[in-house]
């Protein structure tokens, strides 16, 4: 093992900088954003991860030349100078003792060697676009020392795949100068859109790198710092003990700062370097250890404000209650900021941000800061077309977006903008106006609506929901190429969004409305169950010629996981065939880490399925345990009752679980958006973490379903689903301005079923708890068990 989590469970502690891949943190304020390794390397954006790249991005974090190393030189008595870095990285020197404290939102990396400790500490600020270093060295020995200390980054400075692709022509534009002790770079040239001459524009960003005290050296020549032949981990300057105090016009550029420390024996002396954009910025204000202490004291006030937020649980599980209090909800904020389109240690990163993934990322959000959900809600209406369709991924820069007809997307507004209005009764909301982006406005209301209907007229003449370019598995993207395709799963996911919407009418008392499409529901459901049904699970889709995928019939996807849980999630399945699919899930495609996307994976490439088929077995869409849709089988088991189910697949899921597998090899603190299926020659094997849906459904499968606390249109609903061996369990929640303090019992060892509610003392008659507006903590008592009448 790595490392382990702290006491309190607020760090991970890496004592091993050996990790089979960089174990990742997102230092961030939903603006600046610093993705940063366990050792310090990784890459900067403002505000857009592809046109406004800061450093240098590389496929192994480590490629940029210098990824935040802060060197330290030594001059020996054999007149040979010695180096190391405090991160480790990229010098690899043995090391006295070595940690990475993984926080939200810092990263702490100390080490010693030598008798000298050094230690840095990186983050960024809730309120102020730029990181902040905060290097402490510290003198053990018994003698006086000279040390010299460089810090540096490599910079990308603007469009970050043009950089990689065209790095010397882009470079051309670059202008890093040094100027009152403080470096500054810009650039005069911004390919904003694609295509180089598409643009006459400069960047508009300029950076900054200062620090206190000021600096004895500089560089922002890379050439002239590395040297010529050689890499980040012997550069000439740090080998020489001293920087060129170069400048950059038109080159490879960084920002390297050097500094001369005298210590006694025992002295300690701080560092604080700040880099930054220069905007609401002032560097003789800001660039302060004292400044820069007060915001690391906010930065965690900040995260400790969320943590302690909306709703916090105590259960018989340890790791659970890690994940759900502390870690899965700091992934739920970073996802609801970045979604997939940041750069990542696996993915290059989007110029565009996807519909569906921003829409339920929202999800997980809610609960701590509805207001957040609503201004994104509101956000993503404008990508919404008159129609009723929506884009599949839009740029937040240029505000386009691309319609690509994937038939699930449009479906994902009306469904989160119901968990909305259920978590925060302001159904005013409905009545606000927004744009559609080909023109006019409508109400929420109305959004919603024609996001229903545009899917409802876009079916087949059997009344199935088309497949057209895909549905939630963008990797289906050749199923129904002809346009005759049918998805199932996104006839079942139509129907859980109209149940929702007729539940919704029915609330407003829109009765017309909610028969209209009461009918459309029921109609769906039967087409389903009359052409879906395979004998013991449902198919996953129909090709353009009518064959079935993910049916007994196919030698490899036979059985596919989404159409199992979404005919229990859809109430589509009548109760015999829900519980028969799902333990067809149990039988073919639960794993030691969670359920399978589907069984067998694919061998070889079927263009008449598309990519999902050529992706290596096992991984990815191709038969990994893809964990998003993992969740939604946990959930699927809540609903049918069964607790046991519904926590073992949970249970196996969560990242301090998966982390005790050797073979996992990705950080055990965040969900990864897969896990290696059974098929894969690296079965077991995390991958893409971070940024992925499956952080917002596993809080939601937890809370909402097996803890089975959910707000619902009149209330608050307690509908536990648990593991018969769990005797009880608390749960704080904050919901429509007052705090449930929920505690469970079971003292009849039930998986499900609720024998008697109390609130405040007083025997409560039903399982949907009143809203109460009177900003007070009200005591819940619930005993499971089954329900005595009288
Ligand atoms: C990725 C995409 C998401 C999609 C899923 C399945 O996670 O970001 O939008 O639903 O893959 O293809």
């Amino acid at each position: 093992m790595y490392g382990k989590f702290s006491a309190d469970g607020r760090e991970y502690i890496l004592t091993d900088p050996r990790t089979p891949k960089p174990w990742v943190n997102y230092l961030t304020n939903g603006r600046y954003c610093t993705f940063m390794s366990h050792t310090g390397g990784g890459y900067t954006f403002w505000k857009d991860p592809f046109v406004n790249g800061i450093t240098r991005w590389g496929p192994r974090l480590k490629c940029a030349a210098l990824g935040r190393e802060v060197y330290i030189s030594e001059m020996g008595d054999d007149g040979v100078i010695d180096y190391w870095t405090i991160n480790w990285e990229p010098v690899y020197r043995d090391y006295d003792s070595w940690e990475c404290r993984i926080g939200l939102g810092y990263n702490l990396i100390k080490s010693e060697r030598k008798g000298i400790e050094g230690s840095v500490l990186y983050f960024v600020p809730p309120d102020k676009d730029l990181e902040y270093w905060l290097i402490r060295i510290k003198n053990k020995s018994n003698e006086a020392r000279k040390l010299e200390v460089f810090t540096g980054v490599e910079l990308s400075l603007g469009n970050i795949r043009s950089d990689l692709l065209s790095t010397e022509f882009h470079e051309l534009f670059n202008r890093v100068y040094e100027e009152g002790g403080v470096l500054y770079a810009e650039k005069t040239f911004w390919d904003r859109l694609r295509g180089i001459h598409s643009a006459n524009e400069e960047w508009p960003t300029k950076v900054f790198f200062a620090s206190e005290p000021k600096a004895s050296g500089f560089d922002c020549l890379k050439d002239a710092f590395i040297g010529d032949y050689r890499l980040a981990s012997n550069p000439i300057a740090v080998e020489e003990g001293r920087c060129r105090n170069t400048e950059s016009e038109g080159r490879s550029s960084i920002l390297a700062l050097q500094f001369s420390l005298g210590l006694e024996a025992g002295e300690e002396r701080e560092i604080l370097v700040g880099m930054g954009v220069l905007k609401d910025i002032l560097i003789e204000r800001d660039i302060r250890i004292g400044v820069a202490k007060d915001e690391f004291s906010r930065l965690k006030a900040y995260w400790d404000s969320i943590i302690n937020e909306g709703v916090v649980v105590d259960t018989p599980d340890e790791n659970l209650n890690l994940s759900v209090n502390i870690w899965n909800k700091y992934q739920n904020r970073i996802n609801f900021w970045w979604y997939r389109s940041a750069a990542s240690y696996y993915l290059f990163g989007f110029d565009t941000f996807g519909y569906r993934d921003v829409a339920q990322a929202i999800i997980g959000t809610l609960p701590i800061d509805a207001e957040l959900a609503r201004e994104k809600l509101k956000f993503i209406s404008k990508f919404q077309f008159s129609d009723g369709n929506t884009c599949h991924s839009f740029s937040q820069v240029s505000m386009r977006g691309n319609r690509t007809d994937h038939t699930d997307v449009p479906l994902w507004y009306p469904l989160v903008v119901s968990w909305y209005l259920k978590e925060t009764g302001d159904f005013d909301f409905l009545y606000d106006e927004e744009d559609f982006l080909d023109g006019g406005k409508a109400t929420i209301y109305e959004h919603m609506k024609r996001a229903i209907d545009y899917v409802l007229s876009r079916r087949s003449d059997r009344g199935l929901v088309l497949i057209e370019r895909g549905d939630w598995n963008d990797a289906l993207d050749f199923v129904g190429e002809k346009g005759r395709g049918e998805s199932v799963m996104a006839s079942q996911m139509l129907c859980l969004v109209l149940d929702t919407w007729v539940e919704l009418n029915e609330f407003l008392e829109f009765t017309d409305v909610a028969s209209r499409y009461r009918k459309e529901k029921e109609a769906l459901k039967e087409a389903i169950n009359e052409y879906c049904w395979d004998g013991e699970w449902y198919v996953r889709a129909f090709k353009d010629d009518g064959e079935a995928i993910g049916s007994k019939q196919n030698e490899e996807g036979k059985i596919y996981l989404n159409t199992q849980s979404w005919a229990v999630l859809g109430d589509v399945a009548p109760e015999d065939r829900a519980n028969k699919c799902m333990d067809s899930v149990e039988k073919y495609l639960e794993t030691d880490y969670g359920t399978a996307l589907f069984r067998p994976a694919y061998s070889r490439p079927d263009r008449s399925i598309g990519i999902i088929t050529r992706f290596i077995r096992g991984e990815k869409e191709n038969g990994a345990v893809f964990m998003h849709a993992s969740t939604w089988s946990i959930i699927a088991e809540a609903l049918l009752g069964r607790g046991n189910k519904a926590y073992e697949y949970y249970r196996k899921m969560i990242p301090m679980n998966l982390g005790s597998n050797p073979a996992f090899k990705t950080e055990p603190y965040v969900y990864p958006e897969y896990v290696a299926g059974p098929d894969s020659p690296h079965y077991g094997e995390g991958s893409h973490s971070w940024l992925t849906g499956s952080a917002a459904w596993m809080w939601r499968a937890c809370v909402d379903y097996i803890l089975g606390v959910r707000p619902e249109l009149e209330g608050l609903k307690i509908d536990p689903c648990i593991p018969a061996g769990w005797t009880s369990y608390r749960i704080k929640r904050r919901f429509r301005d007052a705090v449930y303090d929920i505690t469970v019992s079971n003292p009849e060892g039930v998986e499900h079923g609720v024998r008697e509610i109390r609130i405040d003392g007083e025997r409560y008659e039903s399982n949907i708890l009143p809203i109460y507006a009177d900003g007070r903590v009200h005591r819940v008592e619930v005993i499971m068990g089954r329900r005595r009448d009288g």
